[in-house]
């Protein structure tokens, strides 16, 4: 996308001090999604954006709740479907489910067990990367199915917090960078 977007895209970004806790400086990109203007170039932006060829990879997965925002839009419109990690207790099948640490709290995510076949290739999709505890806790939910894990697309990216050194060596891309 042009810089006008860009900067478009960047001013619907709203930032809370003092949430959920007092040491959290709360990034809120739903004025972007409720804005038409702002959630075309959101999602024009996460495709050409992505840290692999459109080919390269089989199915996106995203993680409850933000990374279900956008993450079917997105699949939608690369032609691919889409994987639902759910937080624990929520999907009746059998599934497979990992724990992880939040910038402020515990969780866990799971996935039915057939969800995945074996050697599907899986992009990641999330609103944001803070410590990272939950992409690569999506990344081991991916590889305990016996997929593969193509990358990881984010909204945003937090610095400081290193969260890029828990994804190991995939290849990962983010639209916004912001401390
Ligand atoms: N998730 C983890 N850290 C966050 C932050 N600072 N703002 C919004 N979402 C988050």
């Amino acid at each position: 996308v042009g810089r006008e977007d860009a900067e478009y895209l960047l001013s619907l970004i709203r930032t809370i001090p003092g949430f959920p806790n007092e040491n959290v400086l709360f990034r809120d990109f739903m004025p972007a999604l409720a804005d038409p203007r702002g959630l075309g170039i959101l999602l024009k932006a996460l495709q050409l954006a992505l840290p692999v060829q459109r080919q390269d990879f089989d199915s996106v997965a995203g993680l409850e709740a933000r990374g279900f925002l956008f993450g079917p839009a997105l699949a939608a419109s690369l032609g691919k479907g889409f994987i639902a990690m759910r937080k624990t207790g929520k999907l009746p099948p059998e599934t497979i489910s990992e724990e992880y640490t939040l910038e402020y709290g515990q969780e866990s995510v799971e996935v039915e067990t057939n969800a995945i076949s074996s050697g599907e290739r899986v992009l990641i999709v999330d609103d944001l990367i803070a410590t990272g505890g939950s992409a690569s806790a999506a990344a081991h939910l991916v590889e305990k199915c016996g997929g593969t894990v193509a990358g990881f697309s984010f909204v945003m990216e937090l610095e400081g917090l290193d969260g890029r050194a828990s994804l190991g060596t995939y290849p990962a891309s983010a639209l916004v960078t912001m401390p």
